[in-house]
């Protein structure tokens, strides 16, 4: 090529880029100066023939709205709210067009009623029959989330500074705003693996779990739920195989039973410290016959040594157990560390909660409870 072509293609080269530029600046202003393309050609027929001809024009100036639509389908358009459908974003979901109008008509801003979508069904029915309330958004991201609790999470937010969003919607769940045994609930369905019981749920007193079997190595007649007492049986033999010799004291225990161990506590100890070793009667994971209490045969003065506890520690749940009482689970479960009291879960939930290294109360509220 000649510096002569060269030039001519470089001079090309430049008027094409200039008209491209000149194109799309037309492009852009056109589209800025001229009228909206006319949006009521994207709604149904149906949605239209409701609708009277000034609210058509009123509509004609914005943006297709999914949710507008369905409101207008479902003739229960409201011209008050024109803007707020146009922002609130469309959700599939059950009578979603009378819930919109709902909150609408409770005072809820669009923002605010796009974030009320988002929360559980649950959570949505129970807000339906509150006054409205202040600005949740920030609680959204925690499936955990309960809207009867709002109150409590900003108190308890206040008083715990230091305490991270997440850590305080699970607490004020746990009622861990409350002193212990405080509004204590009773638990419906105590023969689930999975019950949660603490110092804030109980069974009843004449509860005794379903299909109890003798441990293997009891010497006292000892009892668990059967799927306990059979995953109990692998898991002392999975120690002996690795050096570690384990035998059981006590298992189930009966509602009097506790009543008896707890009332004699207290007459040593004062209520006070008894609280911090036994449960209360109806408190205890040994009624649920789900809980056995360990002792190495071997130590004097201790149910278990240090390498007993690591064992167990490190074990447990690859038999189904958790160690439900250690140290840094103190604020939240009440009790003092116990390396001897495991509870059984079943070897995938007692996987999970071992790998979460949360209490199995943090665990049960963030996983297991449905919100
Ligand atoms: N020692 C445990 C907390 C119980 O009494 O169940
Ligand atoms: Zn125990």
């Amino acid at each position: 090529m000649t510096k002569r072509q060269i030039r001519k293609l470089k001079k090309i080269s430049l008027l094409i880029i200039i008209l491209i530029i000149i194109v799309a600046i037309l492009f852009f202003l056109i589209k800025l100066l001229l009228p909206k393309n006319n949006s009521l050609n994207d709604y149904s027929e149906e949605a239209l023939n409701v609708i009277e001809k000034e609210d058509l024009d009123k509509i004609s100036k914005y943006d297709y709205s999914k949710t507008l639509e369905v409101i207008l389908e479902n003739n229960l358009y409201n011209a008050n709210y024109l803007e707020d459908y146009i922002n609130i974003t469309y959700v599939n979901q059950e009578d979603f067009p009378e819930k919109v109008n709902k909150y609408l008509e409770k005072g809820y801003q669009s923002n605010e009623i796009n974030n009320i979508f988002k929360l559980s069904l649950k959570n949505q029915e129970k807000l339906e029959n509150l006054t409205k309330q202040k600005d949740f958004s920030k609680y959204l991201e925690f499936a955990n989330f309960d809207i009867n609790n709002l109150e409590r999470y900003e108190k308890y937010q206040k008083e715990n500074a230091d305490k991270s969003l997440d850590k305080i919607v699970t607490y004020v769940n746990l009622n861990l705003d409350k002193e212990f045994y405080t509004d204590t609930e009773r638990i419906e369905n105590p023969d689930e693996i999975t019950t949660l019981i603490n110092k804030y749920h109980y069974v009843d007193k004449d509860f005794v779990p379903k299909d109890l079997v003798t441990l293997f190595d009891s010497k006292n007649g000892a009892k668990m739920v059967r799927v306990a007492a059979e995953a109990y049986q692998k898991f002392i033999e999975g120690a002996k195989k690795d050096g570690i010799t384990l035998e059981s004291t006590t298992a189930y225990r009966s509602y009097s039973f506790q009543n008896t161990l707890y009332t004699n506590y207290v007459a040593e100890d004062g209520q006070k410290k008894a609280d911090t070793y036994s449960a209360r009667p109806g408190t205890s994971e040994h009624q649920l016959g789900l809980a056995v209490d360990l002792n190495d045969p071997n130590v004097s003065g201790a149910r278990l040594d240090d390498k007993d506890f690591k064992w167990v520690k490190e074990n447990s749940y690859k038999y189904g157990f958790i160690l439900r009482y250690l140290e840094e689970f103190v604020p939240i479960t009440g009790y003092m560390e116990e390396p001897w009291h495991i509870r059984y879960l079943g070897v995938e939930l007692a996987t999970k909660v071992y790998n979460s290294g949360l209490t199995y109360d943090e665990y049960y509220d963030l996983y297991i409870k449905e919100y």
